[in-house]
Formats: structure tokens, C-alpha cells, sequence
């Protein structure tokens, strides 16, 4: 008698965890399966260098040699755009960045070159190749936050190694203007991340009033 009880608690305890996984698995498709990453900030209210985004969705690497900008290009490297996993599910959800969305450039020079044009001869080709990192810089979505810059926070974590703990928000006449003036679709350029050029582009959120004159 007393086996015969215990097992009908251990089939009622198991019908309960059965329920459990199945209303888990209804509700996952709305629910956030990524963890975010949220941003965190000093005291003060700096930028504190993200964390972990080596592991983040990675979108793209435009490059913009020194040999193909006059031997001065102002950013040598390839320019590796990672954006944070929880913002992108929700952004593949959206199509929309959602706030506190982060995106990470990190600089990476190129090895050095063996020809005129900066280039250099390896296994697969002539061509570009990435060496050491250079430095980062940073934008993170927050509408309140940010209001003067049209909702995105600009910051830089050095043009060197290592690169900085923490980073001061950059003014519009710095960073903002040219994202305002050219990204594709909320201040983000899309238009060089084919995982992020979806969708049609969210109508145009009024212009700051301090934009200076590009042209
Ligand atoms: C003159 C135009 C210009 C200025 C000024 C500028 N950017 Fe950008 N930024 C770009 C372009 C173009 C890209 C995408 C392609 C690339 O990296 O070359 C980009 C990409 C980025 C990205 C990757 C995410 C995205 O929006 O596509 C970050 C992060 C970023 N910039 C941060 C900054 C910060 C921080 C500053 C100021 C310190 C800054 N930018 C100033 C033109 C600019």
C-alpha cells in the first residue's frame, strides 16, 4: 500500500513537471530565450567597457586601408560590429533596436604589408589580413538617456590596446552627426550588415536642432 502511494505521488509530481515544460515550450516563442547585456555605468556615469562581446552576434567588417585613404586613413583597420544577442532577438522580432541595445566596433589593424598598396601574399590570396586589435568604439540605445544625440550614446574605449575600462559620452559634433546624417536605418548603418538590413526603415525621428553643417 504504502509503494502503491508512492508511486502515485511520483506520477502526479511528474504530470506537474510535464505541464510545466509544456506551457515553458507555448509561451518560448514570445518569451526572450537571449540573456541581455544590458550597459553599465560608473558613479559618475561613464561607460564601463562592455563585457564578453567577443561572444556577440557579429554583423560586419568594413575596412578602409591607409593604402586606399592617402596613407591616412583616420580609421586603418577592419572595423568589426558586433551587436548584443538579447537586443538582437529582439530586433529580428521587431525590427526595431530596442533600448539599451549596444553595438561594439572593434578596430583591428591589419598585418603588415609586403606590397605598395598595404597589401600582403598569403595562402588564399592577395590581399588584407587582421593582426592585433586596436581599440573600440561603442553605441548604446537609450532614448531618454540620449536625447540630444538622437537617442544613441557615442563612446570611445582608445584607438590602441588596451582599451580603456571606461569611456566618456562623446558630444553630436563628434560622433552623432555622421550616423544622423548617413546610417541607414536608426542612426546604425545597416546598409554593411546584411543580417541587420531588414525590413523596411522606421520612420525618421526629428533631427536635434544642433546638427552642424556637413555636407
Ligand atoms: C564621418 C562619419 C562618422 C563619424 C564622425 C563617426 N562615425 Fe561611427 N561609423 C561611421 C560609418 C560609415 C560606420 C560603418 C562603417 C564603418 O565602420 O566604416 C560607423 C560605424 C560605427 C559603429 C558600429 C555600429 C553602427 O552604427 O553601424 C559604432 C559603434 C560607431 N560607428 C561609433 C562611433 C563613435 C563612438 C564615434 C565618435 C568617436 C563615431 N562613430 C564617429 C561613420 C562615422
Amino acid at each position: 500500500m504504502r509503494v502503491r502511494s508512492l508511486a502515485v505521488t511520483a506520477s502526479v509530481a511528474s504530470g506537474v513537471i510535464v505541464t510545466a515544460m509544456f506551457v515553458q515550450s507555448l509561451s518560448s516563442s514570445s518569451a526572450q530565450n537571449t540573456p541581455r547585456y544590458l550597459p553599465e555605468y560608473t558613479a559618475s556615469g561613464d561607460l564601463i567597457l562592455p563585457k564578453n562581446f567577443h561572444e556577440w552576434v557579429y554583423v560586419g567588417s568594413p575596412l578602409t586601408p591607409n593604402a586606399l585613404n592617402g596613407g591616412k586613413a583616420g580609421f586603418p583597420e577592419f572595423h568589426n560590429v558586433y551587436i548584443e544577442p538579447g537586443s538582437y532577438e529582439i530586433y529580428k522580432k521587431t525590427n526595431e533596436f530596442p533600448e539599451g541595445t549596444i553595438f561594439f566596433k572593434e578596430l583591428q589593424l591589419t598585418l603588415p604589408a609586403q606590397n605598395a598598396d598595404g597589401s600582403r601574399t598569403e595562402p588564399s590570396g592577395r590581399g588584407y589580413f587582421p593582426g592585433r586589435w586596436n581599440g573600440a568604439d561603442v553605441t548604446v540605445k537609450d532614448t531618454k538617456r540620449y536625447a540630444d544625440t538622437d537617442g544613441w550614446g557615442y563612446y570611445n574605449f582608445n584607438h590602441h590596446e588596451p582599451k580603456a575600462p571606461t569611456a566618456k559620452l562623446r558630444p553630436l559634433e563628434e560622433c552623432a552627426f555622421c550616423h544622423i546624417a548617413s546610417a541607414k536605418k536608426d542612426d546604425v548603418w545597416t546598409q554593411f550588415y546584411p543580417l541587420l538590413d531588414t525590413g523596411p526603415p522606421p520612420p525618421q525621428s526629428p533631427r536635434p536642432d544642433k546638427m552642424p553643417d556637413i555636407d
